[in-house]
């Protein structure tokens, strides 16, 4: 495999938030997100989330090409909205890290590359002093209508890799949909302990 999976931090972030906004913007189209992209909310989010002190992208490479990448950051970094169900919770805001996104075009899927995103984010997670990590999954009916026949739910590779839901704790979260509008949607807050 000629693919390379490293972390990318400081100063270095703002080189590969390009290929990130692609990703997002490709990966997230495709169920369950259905997320119609869009370039300068892209840009907007991703400066935030690269001047956020101890953020990381994880960039997986085919050669020279960005095919993949994940991020995560300390919580206490990003906006409120998402600290506020972790600390209802009872999470200390200051030793969680939130994991944002992982997302790799689907000709690399399969060979081992989510797994290195994760142990990247959570040995940054570590280096931070972070006591839990934590991510979001969107909320989808079983039976929605856009849900592709082969689609594989993540929720047993994230059991595997010690990730669970935390009953009850979720937020909500605007986006445009493809082949719709504006739509709030719910998300499920994933925890473990790191
Ligand atoms: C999440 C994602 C990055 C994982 O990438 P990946 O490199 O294929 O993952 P891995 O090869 O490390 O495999 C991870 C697990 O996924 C499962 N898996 C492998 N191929 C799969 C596929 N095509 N569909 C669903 N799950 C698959 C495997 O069972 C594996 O678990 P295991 O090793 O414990 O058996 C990738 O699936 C993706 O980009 N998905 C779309 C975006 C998304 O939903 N991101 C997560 C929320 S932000």
């Amino acid at each position: 495999m000629s693919v390379t999976v490293a972390p990318v931090t400081g100063a270095g972030l703002v080189d590969v938030i390009p290929a990130l906004a692609r990703l997002r913007i490709a990966v997230f189209r495709d169920f369950p997100y259905l997320y119609d992209g869009d370039a300068d909310y892209e840009a907007d989010y991703l400066a935030d989330f690269a001047a956020a002190e101890g953020a990381v992208i994880v960039v997986a490479r085919d050669g020279t090409e960005i095919v993949g990448a994940a991020t995560a950051a300390p919580l206490g970094t990003q906006d409120t909205a998402w600290q506020a169900p972790l600390a209802t919770a009872g999470f200390d805001v200051a030793r969680t890290f939130y994991f944002g996104e992982s997302v790799l075009f689907d000709a690399w899927r399969g060979q081992g590359i989510g797994h290195a995103f994760f142990d990247h984010r959570e040995a940054q997670a570590r280096t931070h002093g972070a006591s839990h990590a934590a991510f979001c999954s969107v909320i989808r009916a079983a039976d929605h209508p856009a849900r592709p026949v082969d689609h594989r739910p993540l929720n047993d590779f994230w059991r595997r890799r010690g990730y669970g839901p935390l009953d009850g704790v979720t937020t909500w979260f605007d986006w445009k949909t493809v082949g719709g509008g504006e739509e709030r949607h719910e998300l499920q807050y994933w925890t473990r302990r790191l």
